[in-house]
């Protein structure tokens, strides 16, 4: 036997085994294995309805999964025993809507969930609470209320709460959406810094250029399963599945969608008067 040391697998940060989900009759999530390591960035595509929405909060446990495993940081959070706070407390989570209480100042926004959730006193939810913000870039925000920012500015406090809370891996969905187009780099920017920084991170998100810069992998998918996954040049830039290259070229070309969903709408007419 040999003793030379290997190089240790890397760890699995988020680990997803066999994941169903139903609603009622619709099943949304028909079969996931998907893992992402340690202080890997995974961005999800895929047509609306195709389950990364749903396959996002099984991950941190806001949907109870009908079958299958996750794990987060080794930690089995499909176990029926499992301390469900204390799973959640190691997620971020960061979504379209950004989710902000209107009535708090910035600094309060951030401060409540540390004091509520992790117990921490005034003054160590305010220090992480700075500390936040000024990773974000809005330092000078501290005291203000959301109404009188951006949405841009309001999702980039949105993600300064979820780090404060030190979170181990941070799920985005997708978080540029509901945004100005103006108002996307700045948003992405915290997020490729978070990358950077080596932050282990899902992220549903239709931004194709972030996709290929940031992302370790991407992940389509389709119909509640996962179609193809890999580096993210080769899966969008020449995807081996034709339902990807199908998506990619409508999400590339919005105009090219509108021509399909005239000819769907065509063809269903055409089927329906041709039906006796
Ligand atoms: N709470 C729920 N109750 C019933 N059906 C749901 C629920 N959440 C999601 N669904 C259904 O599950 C399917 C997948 O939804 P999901 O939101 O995961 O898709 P998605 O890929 O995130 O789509 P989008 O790109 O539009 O956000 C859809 O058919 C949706 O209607
Ligand atoms: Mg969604």
């Amino acid at each position: 036997m040999s003793s030379t040391p290997q190089n240790p697998p890397p760890t699995r940060e988020i680990e997803v085994r066999g994941l169903h989900k139903s609603f009622g009759d619709n099943e949304v999530l028909r079969g996931i294995d998907l893992e992402v390591g340690s202080g890997e960035v995974v961005c999800v595509i895929g047509p609306s309805g195709s389950g990364k929405s749903t396959l996002l909060r099984c991950v941190n446990l806001l949907e109870e999964p009908t079958r299958g495993q996750v794990f987060v940081g080794g930690t089995e959070v499909t176990h029926p025993d499992v301390d469900i706070d204390a799973v959640r407390r190691r997620i971020g989570m960061v979504f379209q809507q950004f989710n902000l209480f209107p009535h708090l100042s910035v600094t309060d926004n951030l401060t409540l969930p540390q004091r509520r959730v992790l117990g921490r006193d005034k003054a160590a939810a305010a220090k992480a609470a700075a500390e936040n913000l000024r990773r974000v870039g809005l330092s000078e925000k501290a005291d203000a209320y959301p109404a009188s920012l951006s949405g841009g500015q309001q999702q980039r406090v949105a993600i300064a709460r979820a780090l404060a809370m030190g979170p181990q891996v941070m799920l985005f969905d997708e978080p540029t959406s509901a945004l100005d187009p103006e108002l996307v780099g700045d948003v992405l920017a915290v997020m490729r810094m978070l990358a950077d920084e080596g932050m282990t991170m899902m992220v549903v998100t239709h931004e194709m250029s972030f996709a290929r810069e940031v992302a370790d992998r991407v992940v389509f998918m389709d119909g509640g399963v996962v179609v193809e996954q890999g580096d993210p040049a080769r899966v969008i830039g020449n995807p081996a599945h034709e339902r990807t290259r199908h998506f990619l070229s409508r999400l590339l070309d919005p105009a090219m969608a509108d021509v399909e969903n005239v000819e769907d709408a065509q063809n269903a007419d055409d089927a329906a008067r041709k039906s006796p």
